[in-house]
């Protein structure tokens, strides 16, 4: 099981189980290793690339491999070092801690992946500084404990370049705690096999969203901000899938959501006629 938390959901303080079924992940480079070779060093991860191209994806795939249990936490500037260490509430008259999900973590042994890091705040972040050097250890203040991680503890954190912020809005002291991975759009052949498996479309219709794809990112030069991710090529894949006819699916899922300027979306339908309808 996958467990998420926002700031507002505290998490129970009971045994996290770890991912069951395999997630589906296809690797583009030695990512498996490399994240293979931080986890037993106790090394924390960092990792970097645009929206859609498998960050998520890879860390559930990598805490099923490593029989762990994940805590995910999404990141956004009001998230507070409270929301991740836990806070005192009032129960039936009594006040009892309750740990945050980065003290559970820690606690449990789990990956804890905390998702557009540098969304938060850096006085929140610090929180994070002692649990990724030697020390692996939580302060609670309030309660006065200090955690000390269990085995199997990992931190992982991802974000997305070209967003508002920037990982030079990172402290160098948070930056320097982590070992970067780069991701990017997988090649083509293994972007083809994604898009069909999670689609569920044959590899023809894959191959030919696939296609589109690297034309509609060559347009990123002329004015397109946002390119299309392995993640739409799927939604247009399972519309199709669903009895949409594929040019429709493309406008719906791949066009409509990457602008709203209406020269660049007649450059974008025109690049989808002259693709899909060779
Ligand atoms: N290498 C891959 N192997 C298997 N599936 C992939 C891969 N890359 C992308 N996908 C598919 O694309 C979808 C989107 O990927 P994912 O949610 O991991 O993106 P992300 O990088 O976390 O994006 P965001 O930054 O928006 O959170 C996944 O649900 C999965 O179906
Ligand atoms: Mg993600």
């Amino acid at each position: 099981m996958h467990v998420s938390s926002s700031s507002e959901g505290i998490l129970a303080q009971h045994a996290m189980p770890s991912v069951q079924d395999e997630p589906y992940y296809v690797a583009g480079a030695d990512e498996v290793a490399v994240f293979e070779q931080c986890h037993q060093h106790q090394l924390a991860v960092m990792i970097k690339g645009p929206t859609g191209c498998g960050k998520t994806r890879f860390v559930e795939h990598m805490a099923w491999r490593l029989q762990r249990p994940l805590i995910t936490i999404s990141c956004h500037d009001d998230l507070t070092a409270s929301d991740l260490v836990g806070r005192f509430l009032i129960q039936h008259d009594q006040t009892v801690w309750q740990d945050g999900p980065l003290a559970v973590a820690a606690r449990q042994g789990a990956i804890c992946y905390l998702d557009e890091v540098v969304e938060a705040r850096q006085d929140t972040v610090v929180v994070l500084h002692s649990l990724t050097d030697h020390r692996r250890t939580i302060a609670l203040e309030k309660t006065g404990e200090l955690i000390t991680a269990a085995p199997g503890f990992q931190l992982v954190v991802s974000y997305n370049p070209g967003y508002q912020r920037m990982l030079k809005d990172m402290k160098p002291s948070t930056r320097q705690r982590f070992v970067a991975l780069e991701f990017d759009f997988p090649p083509e052949r293994t972007e083809t096999a994604i898009v069909a498996h999670e689609g569920g479309v044959d590899a023809l219709v894959a191959g030919n969203l696939v296609t589109l794809a690297h034309q509609l990112r060559g347009l990123r030069d002329r004015g397109l901000a946002e390119v299309p991710s392995t993640r739409l090529l799927i939604a247009a894949a399972r519309l199709h899938a669903g009895g949409i006819a594929l040019e429709r699916a493309c406008e719906l899922a791949v066009v409509a959501p990457l602008s709203d300027d209406d020269t660049l979306i007649a450059a974008m339908n025109d690049l989808i006629n002259l693709t899909l309808r060779r």
